[in-house]
């Protein structure tokens, strides 16, 4: 058997492959399951023990000179082959592939470009957990206990005490009980209204609150940031008006309406045809909310604001129904991919 061995490992050596054929012909002949190693493992298994050492270490060199010899023509004559297959059949004057990317989806183009403008005038980003108790989304906020919103119409809730945010002003609340003044951040995340879904209403949303928190800050300092915020946003001939509003927690409170971006403000259904669309809630912080979150009303006051991110993003891409947002249409989402 040593003498075969020898033979063999000559062979090999001597063995030059020259074309994916004979590579295909050396591998039949030497490596599959029926060629000539294999038929050496098979002798080697029934020879005698004292000369299976000496015998064992030629028979793993020869296999090796085997896979060396296969491995190195492999690189040469397996690789030209399929490039020679792929280029019989590219054809460089066919148009591209076009590559199907993804895109960001237009609620956080609309979010991003909201937080990117706060950024600027340096509010923080702050965010908070999506199921609240009732202290940091009602009771702090000086909802009276009674309080409509606090009913089953309007909040998920989980138990007496707990249920999912109906606001992100919820984190304001957290951020006023953890940090002391000056506060200057904005809040983006998820909210849930037990509504009914349509067009215009959805069960969750998406807003956008913000607070401003020093000493001395007034309505004018209210007015002047949303101001700025609209002409960054909307750009610079849209128009603003602030009209007086309720909200628990905030006095005087006020609603901000921008001149439709659809009609110019000549009247349309998206406007019902006042010209005017609503995109926001604001107001004076109200002195018992300072006070439940452990900030002196005497030293400080502030203003607070909330939008709604569907809103917006409604009026900047003339969406009509809301819910085209959530039901991953790739239609619709593919025309948000390249902003
Ligand atoms: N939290 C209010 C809402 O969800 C918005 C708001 C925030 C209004 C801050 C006034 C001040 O509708």
């Amino acid at each position: 058997m040593k003498e075969k061995l020898e033979e063999l490992q000559t062979k090999i050596e001597q063995t030059i492959i020259s074309s994916a054929e004979e590579l295909e012909q050396f591998r039949l002949t030497y490596l599959s399951r029926k060629g000539i190693l294999n038929d050496l493992f098979e002798e080697f298994k029934i020879i005698p023990n004292e000369t299976k050492k000496d015998l064992g270490k030629l028979m793993n060199a020869v296999k090796q000179d085997v896979q060396e010899k296969f491995n190195d023509a492999s690189v040469l004559f397996q690789t030209s082959a399929s490039h020679n297959k792929s280029n019989i059949q590219s054809d460089l004057t066919l148009p591209a592939e076009i590559e199907n990317i993804g895109g960001r989806h237009p609620l956080s183009l609309v979010e991003n470009e909201i937080v990117s403008i706060f950024n600027k005038i340096s509010f923080t980003i702050t965010e908070g957990p999506e199921i609240e108790d009732d202290w940091h989304n009602f009771s702090a906020l000086n909802f009276p206990e009674n309080h409509p919103a606090r009913d089953m119409q309007d909040t998920f809730f989980i138990d007496k005490e707990v249920a999912l945010r109906t606001h992100t002003s919820s984190v304001q609340v957290r951020l006023m009980e953890n940090q002391k003044p000056p506060l200057r951040a904005i809040m983006p995340g998820r909210v849930y209204r037990n509504e009914a879904v349509s067009a215009r209403a959805n069960c969750f949303f998406h807003q956008v609150e913000g607070i401003y928190i020093d000493k001395k800050v007034s309505f004018a300092d209210l007015k002047q940031t949303l101001y700025y915020f609209v002409k960054e946003m909307f750009g610079e001939d849209v128009k603003v008006r602030f009209r007086p509003s309720f909200f628990p927690f905030t006095e005087p409170s006020a609603e901000m309406d921008i001149s439709c971006l659809l009609c110019k403000g000549e009247g349309c259904n998206v406007c019902k045809y006042t010209g005017w669309v609503e995109i926001l809630g604001c107001g004076m912080i109200d002195p018992n909310v300072l006070e439940n979150c452990g900030i002196n009303p005497e030293e400080y006051s502030g203003f607070a604001f909330g939008m709604g991110i569907e809103r917006i993003a409604m009026l900047k891409y003339d969406v009509k129904d809301l819910r085209t947002y959530f039901t991953n249409d790739v239609s619709f989402l593919k025309q948000f991919s390249q902003l």
